[in-house]
C-alpha cells in the first residue's frame, strides 16, 4: 500500500498549530453560532444541549480520531482514501456520498454567510440603532426575502472562499485561522457578559441548562445527532483530507480532543450569549434561522461600544464561516483534482459555479420560491437536513465500520503510535466505540428519527 504516496507533492501542515488551527477553523464557523442556537431553540432547549453533548462525546469524538487516521494513512483525498486503503472494494462509495454532502452544505453555508457579510454591513451604518426587538426581526426578514442582496452577498463569500482555496493549503488556511479566531471568541465572551446581566437573563440560562427530557422528540434527537457531525465537520471527509496534510510526528488523539473541546465550548459560548437575550428581549426561541441575526444587535444596542462590537463580530463571524467553507469546498476540489485529474485551480472554479447555481436557488427559497416545498421544507432547509442529518451520520457510520472491523485493532495501535503514545485501555475503548457503541447508536437514532419504530 502506498502509504506515505509522494509526501514531496502534497502539502504538509508546517506545524503543530497550524493542524489545530486548521481544523479547527473547520470546525467552528456558522455551526457553532447560529445553527447550534437555532436548533437549540427549535428543539427546547437543554434537553437537547445534554443529549448533543453526549454525542460529542460518544460519537464525534472517535470519529474524528478516525477521519484523521484515514486521512493520514492514505495521504489522499476522501474517495481515494478508501480507494487506496480498501483496493477494488466499495467502500469508496463513501467518498461519493462525502461530495455529495459537501456540495449539498455549501450551498446553504453560503446563503447564511452572505447574511454575515450583509450584517456587517448594516453594522457600520448603525441600522440597528434605536429599533426595536420587532424591527429589527421584521429587519431581518425583509431582507432575506430580498432576491437580489442576500444572492450578492452569497457570491461574494462563495468568491472569497473559491480565492482562499486556489492559493492552497498552506498559505491559505493557517494564516488566517490562527490569528483571528481567538478575538471572535473573546468577542463572544463579552457578548455573553452583557447577556447574562441583562434584565430577565436567567430565564434564558435556565432555558439552555435546566434540561426537561419530556420535550426531547425523536427528530430532536437525530438532529442533535446530526449537528453533533455538521459542528465537527465529521461524516464526509473534510477531516479525512485535513488529514492527510497532517505530519506523522503529530499527537492525532490529543488534536482531535483539542479540537473537539474547543468546538464544543465555542457554542456553549454562543449559546450564552444568545438565549438569555432572547428571553430579555421577549423573542421567540424557536424562530428558526433568524434568531441570532436577530437577537444579538439588540444586544448590541445595550451595550457601551456596540457599534463597534457588531462590526468586529460580524466581520469575525465571517471569517469563521470562511475557514470552515474552504474546508468543504476542499473537499470537492480535492476529489476533482486527484481522481478526475483537473488542475487545482479550473477544479475550483468548476467545483464553486456548480455549488452556486444550486447556492443561488436555496436562498431564493427563503422568499421568492418559499412555497415551492417537499416534505414541508423549501429548498434551503432541505439541503440542510439531508446533509446533516442524513448523509453526514451515514458517513459516519460507514467510517466508524471501516476503522472497527475493516481495519481492526493493529493497524489503529500503528497509526495512533505515531507521534504519541497510548495506553492499551483507550486503544480498547476507542474500537470498541467504533466497532459497536457508535454504529448501532447511529443506526438507532437515524430510524428513529425517520420513525421506523
Ligand atoms: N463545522 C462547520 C461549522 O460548524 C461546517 C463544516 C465545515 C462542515 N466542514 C464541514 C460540516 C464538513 C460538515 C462536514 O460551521
Amino acid at each position: 500500500m502506498k502509504s506515505d504516496k509522494s509526501p514531496q507533492v502534497r502539502d504538509v501542515f508546517s506545524s503543530k498549530m497550524g493542524v489545530i488551527a486548521a481544523a479547527a477553523g473547520s470546525a467552528v464557523g456558522l455551526g457553532n453560532i447560529w445553527k447550534f442556537p437555532y436548533i437549540t431553540g427549535v428543539y427546547g432547549g437543554a434537553a437537547f444541549l445534554f443529549v448533543y453533548l453526549g454525542f460529542i462525546a460518544l460519537i464525534g469524538l472517535p470519529i474524528m480520531l478516525s477521519e484523521f487516521m484515514i486521512g493520514r494513512k492514505s495521504r489522499s483525498n476522501v474517495f481515494g482514501a478508501f480507494k487506496n486503503l480498501a483496493p477494488n472494494s466499495p467502500w469508496r462509495l463513501v467518498g461519493i456520498l462525502g461530495v455529495a454532502a459537501a456540495i449539498m452544505i455549501f450551498s446553504f453555508y453560503g446563503v447564511v454567510a452572505g447574511w454575515s457579510i450583509d450584517y456587517i454591513v448594516k453594522s457600520v451604518t448603525d441600522s440597528f440603532a434605536t429599533k426595536s426587538p420587532d424591527e429589527l426581526g421584521s429587519m431581518f426578514t425583509h431582507f432575506i426575502e430580498n432576491p437580489w442582496l442576500p444572492i450578492f452577498y452569497q457570491l461574494l463569500f462563495m468568491v472569497m472562499t473559491m480565492a482562499i482555496v486556489i492559493i492552497g493549503v498552506k498559505d491559505g488556511i493557517e494564516k488566517y485561522a490562527k490569528i483571528l479566531m481567538p478575538i471572535l471568541v473573546l468577542i463572544i465572551i463579552v457578548l455573553d457578559i452583557r447577556s447574562v446581566t441583562l434584565e430577565g437573563a436567567s430565564e434564558g440560562l435556565n432555558f439552555l441548562f435546566r434540561p426537561d427530557f419530556s420535550k426531547l422528540t425523536a427528530d430532536g434527537v437525530l438532529s442533535a445527532l446530526g449537528h453533533a457531525f455538521f459542528s465537527l465537520s465529521l461524516g464526509m471527509g473534510t477531516l479525512i483530507t485535513y488529514g492527510s496534510y497532517i505530519g506523522n510526528n503529530n499527537n492525532l488523539a490529543k488534536t482531535a480532543l483539542q479540537v473537539t473541546i474547543a468546538d464544543t465550548l465555542i457554542a456553549i459560548l454562543a449559546g450564552i450569549a444568545i438565549f438569555p437575550a432572547v428571553f430579555a428581549f421577549g423573542i421567540e426561541p424557536s424562530s428558526g434561522p433568524g434568531l441570532v441575526f436577530i437577537t444579538l444587535p439588540n444586544v448590541f444596542q445595550q451595550m457601551p461600544g456596540g457599534f463597534f462590537f457588531s462590526i468586529l463580530f460580524f466581520i469575525l463571524l465571517t471569517v469563521a464561516a470562511l475557514t470552515s467553507s474552504i474546508s468543504i469546498l476542499e473537499v470537492v476540489v480535492a476529489y476533482f483534482g486527484e481522481e478526475l485529474k483537473i488542475k487545482r485551480k479550473p477544479a475550483t472554479i468548476l467545483a464553486t459555479v456548480m455549488i452556486a447555481i444550486v447556492g443561488v436557488f436555496c436562498s431564493l427559497s427563503m422568499g421568492l420560491l418559499k412555497e415551492y416545498t417537499l416534505f414541508g421544507l423549501n429548498l434551503f432547509d432541505l439541503l440542510d437536513w439531508i446533509s446533516a442529518n442524513m448523509l453526514l451520520p451515514l458517513g459516519g457510520l460507514f467510517i466508524s465500520l471501516f476503522i472497527g472491523w475493516f481495519w481492526g485493532r493493529k493497524k489503529v495501535e500503528e497509526e495512533l503510535a505515531k507521534g504519541a503514545k497510548l495506553t492499551h485501555a483507550l486503544i480498547s475503548t476507542l474500537i470498541f466505540v467504533l466497532k459497536f457503541i457508535a454504529p448501532a447508536a447511529i443506526a438507532i437514532v437515524f430510524l428513529n428519527g425517520l420513525g421506523f419504530f
